[in-house]
């Protein structure tokens, strides 16, 4: 579902693009934010939380609290309620925290073992 008319916001015509969930194509507009998309399409769980495994959706939507993170492209924890949708990308629900060398092909020497790190987050259970 998406709002097609505003009272006091326009909203400018955009590509529409194809991306994968899971293996599935679906479409929404360059530029808008994944989530945007996958709300769109009727997705509202983004990923299960890392330690008890509960579903995890659109929270702050606005890049602060890590509950929408998701694998893009293979890169865990990404925040899709900011990350802007490209033609092609690839999205999944991330179970746990999770797998940022196996992002990077396995390297061992940053001492990384997930990808909280890389956005300064994970551990949020509480959320
Ligand atoms: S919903 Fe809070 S960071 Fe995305």
């Amino acid at each position: 579902m998406r709002i097609r008319e505003h009272p006091i916001l326009t909203f400018p015509a955009r590509r529409k693009v194809t991306f994968f969930f899971e293996g599935r194509p679906l479409e929404g507009y360059e530029g808008e934010p994944i989530a945007a998309a996958l709300h769109a399409a009727g997705i509202r769980v983004l990923r299960e939380s890392p330690v008890l495994g509960r579903p995890r959706g659109f929270f702050c939507a606005v890049g602060n609290c890590s509950s929408c993170l998701m694998v893009v492209d293979g890169v865990p924890n990404v925040r899709v309620c900011v990350e802007k949708l490209r033609e092609g990308m690839r999205v999944e629900r991330q179970a746990g925290k999770g797998n940022l060398l196996a992002a990077v092909g396995g390297g061992r020497a940053s001492g990384l073992d997930s990808g909280a790190a890389l956005h300064g987050c994970g551990g949020e259970e509480g959320a």
